[in-house]
């Protein structure tokens, strides 16, 4: 199973949307492994981005995601970082497909709601960043049993 890193971000939470975008991963049939309200602080934050510090936007990037509290979670899957990023949509909210979160929910380049881990290492990185070991949680939900084939389990 792989795991994906996202927050739910400072406009996400002042939208009112924590409840209809965890509903979404759920019915999808996603598992919640790890789950926590925060404000990310600009030592996180370099190291969260460290890709685009040198991009135009990144000032304005990090006073946005550290201005008001996050719900920072981690979600479980097969394949998961490739579903979560469908189930967000492309990154200029007014650009994403009908369907998905930003394309439902968001106009905004910047303020598109949700962030989602977009590679394995990524995801490590991002869950180091902000969650303790004791803080994921391994369970068996039977649930699985129906949203997966047993080969898919496997
Ligand atoms: P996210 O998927 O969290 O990764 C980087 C974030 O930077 C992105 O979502 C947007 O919130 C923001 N971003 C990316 N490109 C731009 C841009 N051109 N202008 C402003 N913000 C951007």
């Amino acid at each position: 199973m792989q795991r994906s890193c996202v927050l739910v971000k400072p406009d996400g939470i002042q939208r009112g949307l924590i409840g209809e975008i965890i509903a979404r991963f759920e019915r999808k049939g996603l598992k919640l492994v790890g789950l926590k309200m925060m404000q990310l602080d600009g030592q996180i934050l370099e190291k969260w981005y460290a890709h685009h510090k040198d991009k135009p936007f990144f000032k304005d990037l990090q006073r946005f995601m550290t201005s008001l509290p996050i719900v920072a979670m981690v979600w479980e899957g097969v394949d998961c970082i490739a579903a979560m990023r469908k189930l967000c949509g492309v990154t200029k909210g007014r650009e994403a497909e009908a369907g998905s979160i930003r394309g439902d929910f968001a106009m905004s380049q910047s303020n598109n709601l949700i962030h989602a881990s977009d590679s394995e290492e990524s995801a490590q990185k991002e869950i180091s960043l902000i969650f303790k070991d004791n803080e994921i949680f391994a369970y068996k939900k039977d649930v699985e049993l129906h949203v997966y084939s047993q080969e898919e389990r496997e």
